[in-house]
């Protein structure tokens, strides 16, 4: 694993990340602590990383909401290479007001308001469709499939929308911000990113370690299979262990609210595949499938069919209205409409 243990690796920069830093230091790849040394202390979790046995000074000035307009251009002048490989131009400088240090691919950094730390995502220039409305729009649907998912909502700066996500691991006090233990679903699974590591890649295995974990095993091990129904029927096949976590603002454990939401529309009508093993029948986004270990996340086999029946009807009936509600326009609606309960869902 590169030399770091997973909950290390957890708070560590990601894709995303990972371009600025190298852009900031004129070069192509840093070693593993490096990064971690190179990002900032805004990053997911509660650890610190820094020279001296002393953690370093907690980061003072975060970026504000009036900020964000000159954040996205910053975005997509790196996501479009228009950012000079010279390090000592202002743009590059600038670079470092990004978070670096959150992970994932899409562009992103931290913003401080009144009501605490977000988490900004910026839409990119080559997307297909709007997605931070659409990302707004499913952690609306997933909430009214009854599912704990992190506060958000939509700025627009300069005709352009913004997702700012509420740090689920951060806490305003009037001492400054508390921090909440956060640890990876990768990490839980003791896996890895490469391909010969996902065999573990598994929410049935997730689940067995959740139990073990989290101070409300059943509950937990519900939302999980909750979880596990609506990414199958909007199509979210990034659900990868990267996209799950568990936090602890105190002593105890508990699933995260859930994130990074997002549909897609691949061709197969038949089969489509999560990231993780979900049954019997392996990866397969599958209603029958998903029932099939019902047992593993506590659920009688007539509980569990019931949570997806309803699941099921609620998407089917409301994934248009909750889009077009949310600010998606008609034309991605379109695109995206063979995202939702697709028929292999039902085979
Ligand atoms: N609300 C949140 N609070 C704290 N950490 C978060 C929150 N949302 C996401 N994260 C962390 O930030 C990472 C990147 O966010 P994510 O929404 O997954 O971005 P991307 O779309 O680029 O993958 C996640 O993998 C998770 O570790
Ligand atoms: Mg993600």
């Amino acid at each position: 694993m590169n030399g770091l243990f997973g909950a290390l690796r957890d708070a560590g920069p990601d894709h995303w990340g990972r371009r600025v830093i190298e852009k900031h230091a004129g070069r192509a790849q840093l070693g593993e602590l490096d990064y971690l040394l190179e990002s900032p202390d805004d990053r997911a979790g509660a650890l610190g990383f820094g020279h001296n046995n002393m953690p370093p000074a907690p980061q003072r000035k975060f970026n504000k909401t009036v900020d964000l307009e000159k954040l996205q251009a910053l975005a997509d002048a790196l996501v479009i290479d228009e950012i000079p490989n010279d390090p000592h131009t202002q743009q590059v400088q600038d670079l470092m007001l990004l978070s670096t240090s959150m992970g994932g691919a899409r562009p992103k950094t931290v913003l401080q308001d009144g009501d605490g730390l977000w988490i900004a995502k910026f839409n990119r220039p080559d997307d297909r469709w709007n997605n931070t409305r659409v990302e707004h729009a499913m952690l609306r649907l997933a909430h009214e499939c009854g599912i704990t998912t992190a506060e958000n909502r939509i700025e627009t700066v300069g005709g352009k929308d913004v997702l700012l996500v509420k740090r689920f691991d951060r806490y305003k006090t009037a001492k400054g911000y508390m921090r909440a233990r956060m640890v990876s679903a990768l990490t839980i699974l003791r896996a890895d990113e490469a391909p010969e590591a996902r065999q573990n890649w598994s929410y049935v295995i997730l689940v067995e370690e959740l139990r073990r974990i989290v101070e409300d095993a059943k509950k937990d091990a519900r939302e999980l299979f909750r979880r596990i129904c609506f990414n199958a029927l909007i199509s979210n096949v990034d659900d990868h262990p990267r996209n799950h976590a568990v936090i602890a603002k105190e002593r105890n454990w508990k699933l995260s609210p859930a994130y990074d939401l997002t549909p897609s529309v691949p061709v197969s009508l038949e089969r489509r595949d999560l990231a993780l093993d979900c049954g019997d029948m392996g990866r397969y986004a599958n209603a029958k499938n998903i029932l099939s270990q019902h047992a593993r996340f506590l659920l009688d086999k007539d509980e569990a069919q019931k949570i997806i029946n309803n699941m099921k009807a609620q998407v089917e009936t409301t994934w248009y209205e909750t889009l077009r509600s949310s600010g998606v326009s008609e034309k991605d609606s379109r695109i995206l409409r063979g995202a939702f309960v697709y028929p292999g869902f039902s085979l």
